[in-house]
């Protein structure tokens, strides 16, 4: 066996925790798969005198994160401390000073990834992140390494496995968005603060960084449109059932003609389609490539021993690779970004309108008036509202975004329309 290879983590919480109990569980068949001695030499933490859950040496321990940039014995660092500043200087660091780096941190990778790929690749290290997305489910090696020759023409993912617990409940219990998410919060799967999850920038982060990997170019996260899932109501589902739908949050991202078109937000799905059967916290990627046809993995999108173990495929893949830059994402491609309003769509419209005569006329007048055509309406009295009020559903036929933009605008302005309750772009 070769010489020692020694190891730095930095952070030791829900994470770090489980996964140090797994690496010493399974050491010595990782040892003989790499072939390989590891030892962990150092773990960085804010607090010495917390109590860590994990038999391990406290001279090893440190507040210091010096000792593990100048330990030139110290070859592979595992970044599991989350949040992005003081992640982005640490790795910077431990990159520059030829330490491989491997980090479950999707804001550090969707924020600053491009930067710390041509770090690596100028020192010759590895940075890899399999844990960053959808945990421990292969679909960062999957883009990087075994669809690297690939030509993807779209991603389509459930990537947030609280926003897909709510839908779930919603669709399968018929119960309302706010009554889900506090069954999520007590179950564990949404934060107190539930609003990067259920307002879908954490599916955005996400996506920017799917979507970078499958057509090599950087896709910056601002850049992308995002709307979340509190504004949809129990009956949207209702209506969607009734039209042959589920409803989901997507991440989405396909290749057209003037480059990419990358978004977030509420989908409706054939209730045939694989995606549409996945149910609670579970993340499912559907690619699509032009050799393979479709392509679709799936699995846990977060906790603790999920994500143990994408950090304990990437560790064995920079031992095996001899902590070389091979591995490091190519962002050959200099590709543009595309505003939604560029989107081409089929869309559920809901409006709330006075229970009048004439009013789905004057509604279809203006739709035709934008070139949009309708493949189904559905009229009814709803009855969690006060009297002379009633559901206008349309489904249009593919329109553009900004044909449905200007049909809204005016549509609002007729005294007959009380508000437009939702809209869901259909896939
Ligand atoms: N939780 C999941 O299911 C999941 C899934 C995929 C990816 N991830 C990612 O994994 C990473 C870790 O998540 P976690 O849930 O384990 O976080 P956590 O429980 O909050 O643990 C963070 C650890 O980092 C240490 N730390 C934080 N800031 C530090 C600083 N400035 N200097 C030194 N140490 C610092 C903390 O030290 P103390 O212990 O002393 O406080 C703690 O040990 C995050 O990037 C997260 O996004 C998590």
């Amino acid at each position: 066996m070769e010489d020692i290879t020694e190891i730095a983590i930095l952070g030791m919480g829900n994470i770090g925790t489980e996964f140090v109990e797994i690496l010493q569980h399974q050491l010595s068949e990782i040892e003989d798969i790499t072939n390989q001695k590891i030892k962990i030499s150092k773990i960085l933490v804010t607090d010495l005198n917390k109590e860590r859950n994990v038999q391990i040496k406290q001279n090893i321990i440190t507040t210091n994160p010096d000792e593990i940039f100048n330990n030139k014995n110290i070859s592979i660092v595992i970044e599991i401390m989350g949040g992005v500043d003081p992640a982005f200087e640490y790795v910077s660091k431990c990159l520059e000073s030829s330490k491989s780096v491997i980090t479950a941190n999707k804001d550090l990778i969707a924020t600053h990834g491009k930067i710390l790929f041509q770090k690596a690749k100028k020192n010759n290290v590895s940075i890899l992140f399999e844990a960053a997305v959808a945990s421990g489910t292969p679909i960062i090696s999957t883009l990087i390494r075994d669809l690297s020759y690939s030509n993807i023409n779209s991603i389509r993912a459930i990537i947030n496995g609280t926003s897909n617990f709510i839908l779930s409940e919603m669709e399968e219990k018929n119960t309302e968005f706010m009554e889900a998410l506090k069954l999520a919060q007590k179950l564990g799967y949404a934060e107190p603060d539930p609003t990067n999850d259920i307002e879908g920038f954490d599916a955005r982060y996400k996506l920017s960084i799917l979507s970078s990997l499958a057509f090599k170019t950087e896709v910056e996260y601002p850049k992308l449109h995002v709307e979340g899932i509190s504004k949809i109501d129990s009956i949207d589902f209702q209506y969607a059932k009734e039209l042959g739908y589920s409803i989901k949050l997507l991440a989405i991202a396909e290749k057209i003609k003037s480059g990419i078109l990358a978004r977030v937000h509420p989908a409706m799905i054939d209730v045939n389609n694989p995606l549409a059967k996945i149910s609670g916290a579970m993340n499912a990627i559907e690619i699509q490539e032009k050799l393979l046809g479709t392509v679709i993995i799936q699995g846990p999108g977060a906790g603790p021993s999920p994500t143990s173990s994408g950090i304990l495929s990437d560790l064995i893949h920079v031992l095996k690779t001899k902590h070389n830059s091979q591995s490091v994402p190519n962002l050959i491609n200099n590709l543009q970004i595309n505003d939604i309003k560029t989107l081409e769509s089929r869309f559920y419209l809901r409006f709330i309108v006075h229970d009048k005569a004439g009013v789905l006329s004057k509604m279809s007048n203006i739709l035709g008036e934008e070139s949009i055509s309708i493949a189904s309406v559905i009229q009814k009295e709803n009855t969690n509202l006060e009297e002379k009020y009633a559901d206008l559903v349309f489904m249009t036929y593919k329109s553009s975004q900004s044909s449905i933009d200007k049909a809204i605008q005016k549509i609002a302005k007729l005294d007959v329309v009380d508000q437009l309750k939702s809209l869901i772009r259909v896939e």
